[in-house]
This record gives C-alpha cells, structure tokens and sequence, in this order.
C-alpha cells in the first residue's frame, strides 16, 4: 500500500535512498568496497561499441550512461530511443555490445530492439526492475535494478536505480578498460556509497519544492535547462511535470538555448536551470545569466558554492549537497521528481494515473 504517503509516486520516491543502497550493495564486494560486476558471458574490456537504447525515462538513464562510459571507461557510445532505433537497419560492428534498460521489462519497442540487435550478432546486456520479463529472458545477461515493485506510472525509482547499475557498469568497464587510475576508481566508488545518505538530504528540501511548486503549477510552459550529465536530468525533469501535471515542458541543453529557444522566454515561463558545481558550472552560468537579462524566472539547482555565486542572478535557489561530479545526476533527479509531483498535486490531477498513460508501454 502507499502507508503514510498520500501517492504512490511519493512513497516511491521516498523510497530511494534504501533502493538505491539495496541496488548498490550487489555491486559492492564487502571485504574492500569495490565496485564489481557478476560474471558477464563477454568481455567487457574487449568492447569496441556500445549501443544503448530504450524508451522514456529508461532512455535518459542511458543517456546519462552515455556521458559516464565515454568519459568514464572511454568507450565509444552510441544511443537512440527504442522506437526509432528498430527501424533504423543501422549497422553494428562485430563483438559491440548492446545495453537495454527497461524498468518493466516488457516494452514492445525496446524488445524488438533487442532482437534486432541480437540478429546482428551484439552481446546483449539489459539492466531491468522486473527480473521475470521478456527483455530479461531474451538477455544473454542482466543487470537487476532493486527498486522492488513500482506502481506509479511516472517512473521514479526505477530511474535512480537504473542510474545506480549504469554508475557500476561504468566504473567496472574503466577498470578492466585500464581507462581510470586506482585514485579515481576510488574516489568515485566512495562517492556512489555515499548517494543514498545525500538522497537522504536531497529530500529535506521537500518542503521547499512544495513552495516552488506553486510558482511552476500557475504557468503554461516551464524549460528545463543543463549540461553533460545534468542535460538528461533536464530532459527527465520536463518529461515528468509533463505527464503528470500537463504542464508543457521541455528539456534543452543550456549551450543551445541561443539556437532557438531563447525566443520563447519570459516572466511567464520558468527555467528550471540544473547546474551543479562541476567543470561546465561557468558554461551554464554564463547561459542562465543570458536568460535571466531576458526576463526569464529562474529556478536554479546547485550546490552551495554554485548558489552563492549566481544568488543575485537568478529567482529561486535550492541548495543541494557537494558531490563527486560524476553522482550528480542521481541526486539532481530527486527534486525534478518531487517539483513534479507537487505540481500536479497543485494542479489536482490523478498522480499515480496521468490520462492517457499506461504503466507498460507493450503495443508499438
Ligand atoms: O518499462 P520501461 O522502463 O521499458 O518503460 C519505458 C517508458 O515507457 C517509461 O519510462 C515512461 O517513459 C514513464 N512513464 C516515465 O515516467
């Protein structure tokens, strides 16, 4: 049942610091901390392609893989969403590896993706919730994400869990890649132990997004803007307040804001800008800034240093933990969910069973 919680969707999401922790402890060897896979029936170091596809929020947790491998564990990653990658006849080099995440496990789209891939002779790993599914069976090895069941149509914890099992993947494929130092597999290794306790943080500022809320549930469109790992987020972020509060959102990268969408800002649309303190910090400033003199309402979400330093800047802040760059998008989804789901609970729309949603998506 919900319990205390009044959606689904908001025991769900309260639900992540413990499913993240369950989901990362099979990763984690007890006796040193390290990150490892289970036994694969391929050679992870040998890979010389990654293909990555799925449908929805699946689809921008692969994104956000996409970032993490190829910076990470220096593989070349290629990604599309399920739908459009079946019908694509694109070309797949021998021995590449093709990665499917599916929360439910049985999405027409990325099954038939699948079978495409294997005829074209992939290695097929899929990181799925729901262990006993067709994309599962038809996988040569699968991932579990421990989420346990989720019931809200708008996927919540099965995103963050998925991002947990990407981050491992990541990691383990730089390792047996030689793609990272000793140093830097240890310091991302102790920054993902320590996602479920800032999750634990994250949602502290509950209360506050609630206020926020308010101010995103009386407008009629709202831009998500971010770069590198926080663009997905962004792309995650309007994804949600669309299906379930309506509201038409979009999700842009902030370095491409002056290509066009620019044009659509002003006081009556808010930018929720996701800009936590990493190497790109300057880069999405310097873009917040630019829609800021234009008008535009600012909702920004940083770290402390990264708040204080485009405080006078912007209209709203909400300040989240300091983390290793690389866990950033597993936080930064928390409040995209949670601003959301206030939003629609402002709104007084059915949260657990947006209009025209299904919770598994199994026609094409
Ligand atoms: O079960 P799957 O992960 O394959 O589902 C994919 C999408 O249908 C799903 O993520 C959808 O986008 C959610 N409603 C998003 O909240």
């Amino acid at each position: 049942g919900k319990g205390e919680h009044r959606h689904f969707m908001l025991k769900e999401i309260y639900e992540q610091p413990q499913v993240i922790g369950d989901t990362l402890n099979a990763f984690v060897q007890a006796t040193t901390g390290r990150i490892t896979l289970p036994d694969l029936p391929f050679d992870i170091a040998a890979i010389p392609r990654v293909t990555v596809v799925a449908c929805g929020t699946a689809f921008y947790a692969g994104m956000v893989a996409k970032y993490w491998l190829e910076q990470v564990a220096r593989v070349p990653v290629e990604l599309d969403i399920a739908s459009e990658f079946r019908y694509r006849e694109a070309p797949m080099p021998e021995g590449g590896l093709a990665l499917f995440i599916s929360q439910s496990g049985e999405t027409l789209d990325t099954l038939e993706a699948l079978r495409y891939a294997k005829r074209q002779g992939q290695h097929i790993l899929s990181v799925i919730n729901v262990g006993e599914s067709t994309i599962a069976r038809e996988s040569h090895a699968v991932l579990g994400t421990l989420a346990g069941p989720e019931i809200g149509v708008a996927s919540t914890k099965a995103f963050t869990t998925q991002l947990t099992v990407l981050a491992c993947f990541a990691l383990a494929m730089a390792r047996a890649r030689g793609a990272i130092t000793a140093e830097q597999e240890a310091a991302i290794s102790a920054a993902l132990r320590e996602v479920p306790a800032r999750a634990v943080d994250v949602l502290n500022h509950d209360e506050r997004l609630r206020v926020l809320a308010h101010e995103v549930s009386e407008a009629r469109d709202a831009l998500y803007l971010g770069r590198g790992t926080s663009y997905p987020i962004a792309l995650e972020g309007a994804l949600k307040l669309k299906e379930i509060s309506y509201i038409h959102a979009e999700g842009y990268a902030a370095g491409e804001m002056k290509h066009g969408p620019i044009a659509l800002i002003d006081e009556d649309v808010p930018i929720i800008a996701l800009a936590p303190n990493d190497a790109l910090f300057e880069k999405t400033a310097s873009n917040i800034m630019e829609a800021a003199a234009r008008g535009g309402k600012v909702l920004l979400l940083s770290d402390a240093p990264g708040v204080e330093r485009m405080r006078d800047k912007v209209r709203w802040t909400v300040t989240l933990p300091t983390v290793h760059p690389f866990v950033s998008p597993i936080l930064y989804a928390i409040p995209m969910q949670l601003l959301a789901y206030h939003t629609a609970v402002i709104k007084g729309t059915d949260v657990d069973q947006p209009r025209n949603l299904a919770k598994s998506v199994t026609v094409e």
